[in-house]
């Protein structure tokens, strides 16, 4: 979406002025307790799988296995529709609405935002068939109410304390989970805190270090090398990439100013093909925004087919593949697709896996409704612009300072976050 830039390079200065001095929070007790939920593969029906299985710190908190183009599920034979996202600065996203300002629905978690805050949209993978598989909330409960550092088969955290300590909870009041009676009294709270501190730990620095190159760069100590200066020039001329994936500061709601998150939290449709290698096979047209209920019955014009959320570009070179689907496997692949999608042939039948893919031909548009004509699909970058794009988006990824011993940046202010 083109929009005019509330923000100028004034208040990045000051920005970046405010970013010294404030203390890089610790971790409180909830976000520690999070911490523990997070990392824990206990919390699925195989032991096997944890929230970090699929949004790996390491993995730009995404997928670490960049083969296949979706999540593969505790139950090993299951897998998800979506490419995991980024679970990094997800808490910047504020809460799903529309803007009547914008005429643009803003916001909220997963490619739709069919969710609106973290800690609801992490009650939902434990129970997902296709994610972490456990029957329903009292079995995952009752996983939390017998960890024990001492279980010598699937060791854990000792839970029945930290619930006591930060939720005044008394885990050992649950009885033994039995899928034949009704859900006993407590037990869907300590489901929702358990959510809620998870929740609490992806709003810590842990996800949102804000330790790129960038960052160092705009903080002065730093500087792009010649390649990465003409990618930002690219990004903000050219490529037009920062009308979706804002590149300035934005301002939080007690005034405070948020470094750039490379988006905007709004919703549009690239042109993304069907990807023809999902394990399972190729699904019905997935529709994103337009595609849910809600939104479908308030809007019957189809306004939002095909819409997906602006991803955040931080850690954008750890999350490969790209887009809802996965379909790109490279940045330099989905780069070149905003170049040429309208300038290439059409591939055959075979779609991503004809021959000529990403580089003779394109798939057709899985639904090309809505499909945004007017800023991308023909903007024809040249080899060099093409590898100074890359070479920019490699400089957001976190961990910069640490690498070379700088020191870290002090955390901007954080708005309250969902
Ligand atoms: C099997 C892999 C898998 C597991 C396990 C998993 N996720 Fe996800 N996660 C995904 C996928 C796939 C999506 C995108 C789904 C969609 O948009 O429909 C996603 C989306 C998200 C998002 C939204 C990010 C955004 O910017 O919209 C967050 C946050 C998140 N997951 C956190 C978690 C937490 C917390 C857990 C553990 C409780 C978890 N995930 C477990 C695969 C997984
Ligand atoms: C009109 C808004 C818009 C513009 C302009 C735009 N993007 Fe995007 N971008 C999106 C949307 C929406 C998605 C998610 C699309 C999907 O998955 O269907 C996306 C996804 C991406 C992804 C993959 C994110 C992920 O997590 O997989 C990358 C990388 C990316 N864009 C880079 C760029 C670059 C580089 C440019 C400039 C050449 C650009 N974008 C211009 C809206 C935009």
């Amino acid at each position: 979406m083109v929009r005019t830039r509330a923000l100028t390079c004034a208040i990045a200065l000051v920005s970046v002025l405010l970013m010294v001095g404030v203390a890089a929070a610790q971790l409180t007790p909830e976000q520690k307790l999070g911490k523990l939920l997070y990392f824990d593969s206990n919390l699925s029906k195989n032991f096997n799988q944890s929230c970090a299985s699929c949004h790996l710190p390491t993995a730009g908190f995404a997928d670490p296995d960049q083969n296949l183009p979706v999540s593969q599920g505790s139950d090993l034979t299951l897998f998800g529709g979506r490419n995991a996202p980024s679970a990094a600065y997800a808490a910047f996203s504020p809460f799903f609405h529309w803007d009547a300002a914008t005429g643009l629905y803003v916001g909220g978690q997963f490619w739709d935002g069919r969710v609106n805050s973290l800690a609801e949209q992490a009650s939902g993978p434990p129970t997902n068939p296709v994610e972490m598989a456990l029957p329903d909330k009292w079995s995952v409960v009752d996983r939390l109410r017998v960890s024990s550092k001492t279980d010598p088969v699937h060791p854990g955290p000792n839970y029945q304390g930290w619930f006591k300590q930060v939720y005044n909870l008394d885990l050992t009041a649950i009885p033994p989970y039995d899928p034949a009676l009704p859900v006993p009294p407590g037990v869907l709270e300590v489901y929702d805190r358990m959510a809620k501190a998870i929740g609490e730990f992806e709003k810590s620095k842990n996800f949102t270090s804000f330790s790129s190159k960038y960052d160092y760069v705009k903080a002065g100590l730093a500087t792009f090398t010649p390649l990465e200066a003409r990618g930002e020039s690219v990004f903000q001329g050219k490529g037009k990439c920062n009308a979706c994936h804002v590149d300035t500061p934005t301002l939080a709601p007690d005034g405070g100013l948020i470094p750039p998150m490379f988006t905007d939290f709004t919703y549009d449709n690239i042109g993304v093909p069907a990807n023809q290698n999902m394990p399972g096979g190729v699904g019905p047209v997935d529709n994103g925004l337009g595609g849910r209920a809600d939104i479908a019955a308030k809007d019957p014009s189809g306004a939002q087919l095909g819409k997906f959320k602006v991803m955040s570009l931080r850690n954008i070179a750890k999350t490969a593949p790209y887009s809802h689907n996965g379909i790109f496997l490279t940045l330099q692949q989905i780069i070149h697709f905003y170049g040429t999608r309208d300038l290439l042939s059409v591939c055959g039948a075979a779609g991503n896996n004809d021959p000529g893919f990403a580089t003779t031909c394109w798939p057709a548009a899985e639904q090309p409704t809505n499909m945004n004509v007017t800023e991308l699909g023909s903007l024809n970058f040249n080899a060099d612009q093409e590898a100074a794009l890359v070479a920019f988006l490699r400089t957001l990824t976190d961990g910069y300072g640490r690498k070379n011993n700088l020191p870290p940046l002090p955390l901007p202010p954080f708005p309250p976050m969902p």
